[in-house]
């Protein structure tokens, strides 16, 4: 699996509520982490058993540092190109008491990722995947050159951008939230403007498959307590990377997906040691 996208430092608060305009709200710690849409993917990916490059582009510092800890940690071989003129992207992360959140990105070195960055280790992969958190003209170049090669293409439309529906010709598999799908303008919109897979994460009320000319398919979330949802979205897409380049049928590694993304909810943090092939079967065969 190749991931191609955004590697950030979580900066994370635990709060009631989000702040009102004006407010100064007084919140407890709740850690650093590593975080990043592309590096949680990348990591989660990995960590799903797939061999797994990530390329992204961090600052010359000690952040950076951190995040290629937790990419060595998790096997992922990346290469990682260091900015010298901006700092590594931070995430600024509020994390409510019932696991949900709300997040707020410094992009940084993220928005230097270019073209040539973004093709860097796709030669060989049996799957793209991306996301949108870098620069839109290096994610389109990403997926065309995963096309080009032969691999599968999988955009992850998060957060989600127009510019996403001028990139689905070289897309096979889109993977939004339902935020993301109605910004894109809903289902029927984007099986028109040529998204042929599409698959749509609910959280809690699972994930359902929309294939052009097929009837919709519903794959159940796994009941949990999430303890921080952060990263839960990422693992899903991370996961199912790795569950198709292993030749898996989509529907199975729909299963896989959310299993791996309730794994990350109950732990803190986007990335999680816990997450491996052994937890995830256990989840898959615990229904
Ligand atoms: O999807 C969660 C991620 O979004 C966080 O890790 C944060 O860094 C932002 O990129």
């Amino acid at each position: 699996v190749a991931v191609v996208g955004s590697a950030n430092l979580d900066l994370v608060v635990e709060v009631s509520r989000p702040p009102r305009v004006g407010e100064t709200l007084l919140g407890r710690a709740g850690g650093r982490f590593s975080g990043g849409k592309g590096l949680n993917q990348a990591v989660a990916s990995a960590r799903s058993g797939a061999p797994t490059r990530f390329c992204a582009v961090v600052g010359a510092d000690e952040a950076a540092d951190v995040l290629q800890q937790t990419l060595a940690d998790a096997g992922v071989v990346t290469a990682l190109r260091r900015s010298t003129s901006a700092p590594t992207g931070v995430a600024h992360v509020l994390a409510f008491d019932d696991g949900d959140n709300s997040i707020i990105v410094a992009a940084g070195a993220n928005t230097e990722l270019d073209a040539d960055d973004a093709v860097a280790g796709i030669a060989g992969a049996a799957v793209v995947l991306a996301q949108l958190e870098v620069p839109l003209a290096s994610v389109a170049a990403a997926l065309r050159a995963g096309r080009t090669a032969g691999a599968l293409t999988i955009l992850n439309a998060a957060p989600a951008h127009s510019a996403a529906v001028e990139m689905l010709g070289d897309v096979d598999v889109l993977v939004v939230n339902e935020t993301e799908c109605a910004e894109l303008g809903g289902i029927g919109r984007l099986h028109a403007d040529g998204a042929q897979v599409v698959v749509l994460t609910r959280g809690a009320g699972g994930v359902t498959l929309h294939r052009t000319g097929s009837d919709p398919l519903q794959v159940d979330a796994f009941p949990i307590d999430p303890v921080d949802t952060t990263g839960a979205g990422d693992a899903f897409c991370g996961a199912l990377a790795a569950a198709l380049a292993q030749g898996v049928a989509i529907e199975a590694a729909l299963a896989r997906a959310c299993a791996a993304g309730a794994v990350v909810a109950q732990h803190r943090g986007a990335t999680t040691t816990a997450l491996s092939p052994a937890s995830i079967a256990a989840l898959v065969s615990s229904r």
